[in-house]
């Protein structure tokens, strides 16, 4: 019998993931990190089995292996906070070898889907714009190096013990509710407020000997303008910015076809919304959603972060249905929404 363990089942993606499998009739073992509060979002999913295991853990990860078929690695290490460096690796890269060494342990699996990023194209100043699955990866920060890492560890162990398995790159991943804070001028200045973190923001190229952008908007859209206003962002000759983002749902189906569908197996695929989202036209659809004030600010360059999908669709039939303005018109909308948050109170969804 089908029994998919699913790693990071209580974030972002992982949640929404567990509930898609089990509406699809699959079993799912959903591994948590011991104590995670974010764990109440499977509690309205009672047919799944919770197994909590730290990707630090052998024994925890080797006991959350027995049994299953598939497996879906989603947990990873992604904001730095107050996070050592140390722990990207341990988690992203050596948390993958430990995960893998649970699957061997438990005599294989039919499928391994690792979950990888556009991070690992160097978000911050990339290669290429659009940015397909051979674009060069040299990510140039330790989330970014740790991903790829995972991606390398995987593609080892594959060849070495006869692993099947497929991979999925996600653009930036985005629940409804996110959205609706998107392209607001307090959502740019946090964006560009990363300049402060040195070469500790994942896209600190484009920052490079400029550590204050955030004062450019403010001298534009003045100090006091109301934070929730909306900003579109265009470089020097008016070129917006643009950046690829990932409805959470399509998300899940990219996992799901990456899990499911014989054209995956091997393959490393870009999953994203069918077009990239301009900064001038995110801001818009804010601007018009809900009644706050647009500005264009010009920045002294121009950002561009896109993929292709063109291999997802092909191989595996990958259509993304949302793009930024049915992301925010879902979140505003009280009916047809059963995506589970992001992130859900201790108390329950
Ligand atoms: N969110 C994005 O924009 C984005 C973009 C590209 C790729 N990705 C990748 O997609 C995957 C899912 O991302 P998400 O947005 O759902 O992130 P998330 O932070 O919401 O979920 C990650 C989960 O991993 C778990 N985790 C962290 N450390 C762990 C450990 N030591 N042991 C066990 N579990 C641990 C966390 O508890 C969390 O539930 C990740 O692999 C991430 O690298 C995300």
């Amino acid at each position: 019998m089908t029994k998919v363990l699913v790693t990071g089942a209580a974030g972002r993606v992982g949640a929404n993931v567990v509930k898609r499998l089990v509406g699809a009739g699959v079993g799912v073992r959903a591994m948590v990190l011991p104590g995670d509060p974010q764990a109440a979002k499977l509690a309205t999913l009672p047919e799944v089995e919770v197994a909590e295991a730290d990707l630090l853990d052998q024994a925890a990860i080797d006991s959350a292996c027995r049994g299953v078929t598939h497996v879906v690695h989603l947990a990873a290490q992604l904001v730095r906070g107050d996070t050592p460096v140390d722990r990207f690796y341990d988690i992203n890269a050596f948390g993958t070898l430990r995960l893998l060494e649970g699957v061997l342990r438990g005599g294989g699996v039919e499928r391994f889907v690792l979950a990888s990023t556009d991070g690992t194209y160097r978000p911050g100043d990339p290669p290429a714009v659009p940015l397909s699955e051979d674009a060069p990866q040299e990510p140039a920060d330790y989330y970014g190096t740790s991903k790829l890492l995972g991606e390398i560890i995987l593609r080892n162990h594959a060849a070495q013990f006869d692993i099947p398995f497929a991979m999925v790159r996600f653009a930036t991943v985005v629940s409804p509710e996110e959205a609706v804070e998107q392209f607001r001028l307090r959502w740019v200045r946090e964006l560009l407020g990363r300049a402060e973190l040195g070469r500790d923001s994942n896209i600190w190229q484009l920052f490079r000997g400029r550590p204050d952008l955030w004062k450019i908007i403010d001298e534009q859209v003045g100090g006091d303008a109301d934070d929730r206003m909306a900003v579109g962002l265009v470089g020097p000759d008016d070129v917006p910015w643009t950046l690829h983002l990932l409805d959470v749902r399509d998300a899940v189906e990219g996992v799901f076809r990456a899990l499911t569908e014989p054209g995956a197996l091997g393959g490393v695929f870009n999953i994203a919304a069918a077009r990239p989202t301009s900064f001038v036209a995110g801001s818009e659809i804010i601007a018009d959603r809900f009644g706050v004030p647009c500005a264009v600010v010009r920045m002294p360059m121009t950002w561009r972060l896109e993929m292709t999908i063109d291999a997802a669709r092909r191989s595996l039939g990958f259509a993304p249905k949302y793009d930024f303005a049915s992301m925010v018109a879902t979140a505003a909308s009280a009916v047809g929404n059963d995506v589970i948050p992001a992130r859900v109170w201790a108390g329950g969804v």
